[in-house]
């Protein structure tokens, strides 16, 4: 009888140990899906970053979705034509079009960042909240552009926005180099002030946002390696935690 009741005992002790075991791993898996966001002037290499770093946790068994701002909805399409000259439009209007398209970025039902991360996807997305707080703050008072923004920053706040920190001038040379069509903030003078924003955005919200900066001045393999560096070193915390 004795005998009988310690088999027992043992055998719920085990699975209980086992269930704990399961839940924790579970809940591991749960947390494992990041949301980060790349930032940095035009040419930086955000595109490329984005690619590589996608690709890297692939490898490392991660379900990845990558996306950009502005999106290729129907308000970022109007963006794009503002930006490309094809439209006129104010700078306020445009902040305004940058508010609605990155709501729209998040809570769309078909392929919307909310979704995509209850779905268990990381998220990389090319460009977030502090690209409308360098780039219209550099037009318009950054806290209009900060409180305009709050929803968004409200519903999903990065793990960590990644700044790919280059100088004007090697980002305008790579610019040049590529591209036929040079856009409505691609000018050496304004990327000045549009890094200068950034700083000053990052200094405002560094209690409440999570900042990673990385030398852009340098080959791709080796921005990839640091930014590899900070997004494993934050998943390895995640299991811990
Ligand atoms: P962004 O998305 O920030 O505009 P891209 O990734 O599209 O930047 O890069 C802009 C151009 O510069 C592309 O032609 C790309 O191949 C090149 N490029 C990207 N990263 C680097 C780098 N670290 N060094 C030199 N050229 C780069
Ligand atoms: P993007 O396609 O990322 O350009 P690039 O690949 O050259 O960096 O973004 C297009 C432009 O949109 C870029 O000049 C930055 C601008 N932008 C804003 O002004 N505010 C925003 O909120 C976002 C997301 C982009």
């Amino acid at each position: 009888m004795q005998y009988l009741f310690e088999i027992q005992f043992i055998s719920l002790f085990r699975t209980n140990a086992l269930l704990a075991v399961f839940l924790a791993d579970f809940n591991m898996k749960q947390k494992k899906n990041l949301f980060i966001a790349l930032e940095g002037i035009d040419g930086s290499g955000k595109s490329t970053q984005t690619k590589l770093l996608g690709e890297q946790l692939t490898r490392e068994g991660h379900k990845v979705y990558t996306t950009f701002e502005p999106t290729d909805s129907p308000i970022g399409s109007l963006i794009r034509n503002i930006l490309k000259g094809r439209l006129k439009a104010d700078h306020r209007t445009i902040g305004g079009l940058f508010v609605a398209d990155r709501l729209d970025h998040l809570l769309n039902d078909v392929n919307g960042i909310v979704k995509k991360l209850e779905d268990g996807f990381t998220v990389i997305t090319d460009r977030y909240c502090f690209s409308s707080y360098a780039y219209q703050g550099t037009h318009m008072d950054m806290d209009w552009v900060i409180q305009a923004n709050s929803m968004s920053a409200g519903i999903l706040r990065p793990d960590v926005n990644i700044f790919i920190d280059v100088a004007p001038e090697i980002s305008m040379q790579r610019l040049y180099s590529n591209r036929n069509i040079i856009e409505l903030y691609e000018n050496l003078e304004n990327l000045k002030l549009v890094r200068a924003k950034y700083l000053e955005a990052f200094e405002k919200l560094k209690s409440e946002e999570n900042i990673f900066t990385v030398d852009g001045n340098r080959s791709p393999d080796l921005i990839a390696e640091d930014i590899w560096k900070e997004v494993s070193q934050m998943l390895k915390l995640q299991q811990v935690g």
